[in-house]
């Protein structure tokens, strides 16, 4: 939605570039940045996790702090024709910050309590540590009072959600290659945080609604609130409270709240296979065998005869078969019920790579299926890889 388009400019290095006036303190110290944040009761375990995000980091807050003057201005006082999303914690604006000169997503947190606090604390801590093409960009954040905003890099495009599930009818579905791209793309996000970030950080939550779009369509994953840094030493994994949304966990995770890198592992397995399939997660309309994509397309996996079956009716056919295969197979192996035999996400990025290769003209029209008759194609050793993942007897490859 065009809401006011007076920033051309973009990229400026706002980084440390923090302002002071008279109503806005900028919290240079963990204390007082903490204490701006907390309440009273929350504070303390609030320093230990802010200590503990700030030990991995050099103890900078990279981001800027706004008053909350400046996002008012920024969205015309909160205008509903600025507002371009609502999820479950609060609402986004598209606005303008003229001091920076840049358009910016504005995300005014509902005042929940202490779990919104302990989100935005992690929020902006995490997003001022880690930096990467495929992470949005956290500009500043709000704290004045019980207000509690953070301020993005706009994503023009909106979230994966908005170009891949339930689409209007006018919309223009997402061509293979484009879907290809967003999900090597996200997954790099996710290998930065696994393998890159140290000590590596477990994202969580991982769903279309957190990948947002660039004008190119490049994704970039956001809303880290829930994020967790991995196990440090001898540990295997985090004991914690199970959050994230349902449909995208993974089952150990769900069951006994051990969380490793395997868990975002499975999830992007679901929203790679919501990708692939244009059907969501968990989509109550459907007949109570479809509801939950992983369980319907699980016996799929193992019939190759099926996986046509499989592509987004939306694609009309227009997918290089043999890529619609592999697709499966990555997919596949995500979604193991047994977290240790799911492939790293470095394995991911890199069989997503051959995907997310633009294919000539001539290629695609050679691969593409426009008769959904699998038999067709012979590409036995792909059928074998999608195959293996749902055939309990295969013996299982520890990571
Ligand atoms: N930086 C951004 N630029 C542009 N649009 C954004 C940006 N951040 C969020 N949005 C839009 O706002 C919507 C709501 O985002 P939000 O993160 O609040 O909720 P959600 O991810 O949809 O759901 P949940 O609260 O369950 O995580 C997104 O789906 C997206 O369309
Ligand atoms: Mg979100």
């Amino acid at each position: 939605m065009g809401c006011f388009s007076c920033c051309a400019a973009d990229g400026d290095e706002i980084r440390n570039s923090l302002k002071k006036n008279k109503d806005n303190k900028t919290p240079t110290t963990l204390d007082s940045f903490v204490k701006n944040i907390s309440f009273k009761s929350d504070a303390s375990k609030h320093r230990l996790i802010a200590a503990e995000l700030l030990k991995a980091g050099k103890g900078n807050i990279a981001a800027k702090t706004f008053t909350f003057k400046d996002l008012a201005a920024a969205t015309k006082n909160f205008k509903p024709e600025c507002l371009v999303g609502e999820g479950g914690f609060g609402r986004v604006y598209k606005g303008c910050i003229e001091s920076i000169n840049q358009v910016v997503a504005v995300k005014q947190l509902d005042r929940n309590g202490l779990q919104g606090n302990r989100e935005f604390l992690v929020e902006v801590l995490m997003l001022s540590l880690l930096h990467h093409p495929n992470l949005v960009n956290l500009i500043g954040y709000c704290a004045d009072g019980d207000q509690r905003i953070l301020v993005y890099e706009y994503m023009p495009l909106g979230s994966l959600e908005d170009h891949l599930l339930d689409l209007p009818a006018e919309k223009k579905p997402l061509d293979w290659g484009t879907r290809m791209k967003i999900a090597q793309g996200a997954a790099r996000g996710l290998e930065y945080l696994h393998d890159t970030a140290n000590p590596p950080v477990i994202y969580r939550d991982f769903k279309a609604s957190n990948i947002l779009l660039d004008e190119d369509f490049n994704p970039k994953l956001s809303d880290f609130g829930l994020a967790k840094l991995g196990p440090t030493g001898d540990k295997s994994h985090v004991s914690t409270r199970v959050m994230g949304t349902y449909g995208y966990c993974a089952p150990e995770y769900a069951l006994t709240g051990q969380l490793t890198t395997k868990s975002d592992v499975y999830s992007f397995g679901v929203v790679f296979l919501e990708i692939i399939t244009g059907r969501r997660a968990i989509d109550t309309a459907r007949p109570t065998n479809e509801q939950n994509l992983v369980t319907w397309a699980q016996p799929l996996f193992k019939d190759r005869r099926k996986f046509t079956l499989m592509a987004d009716p939306l694609l009309e056919g227009n997918y290089p078969i043999k890529g619609l295969y592999q697709a499966l197979a990555i997919a596949a192996m995500c979604l193991q019920e047994e977290a240790s035999t799911r492939p790293l996400i470095s394995d991911v990025v890199t069989a997503l790579e051959y995907l997310a290769v633009p294919k000539t003209d001539e290629e695609s029209s050679k691969n593409t299926s426009n008769c959904p008759s699998p038999d067709r194609n012979n590409d036995g050793d792909l059928e074998g890889d999608v195959r293996s993942q749902g055939n309990e007897d295969d013996e299982d490859e520890e990571q």
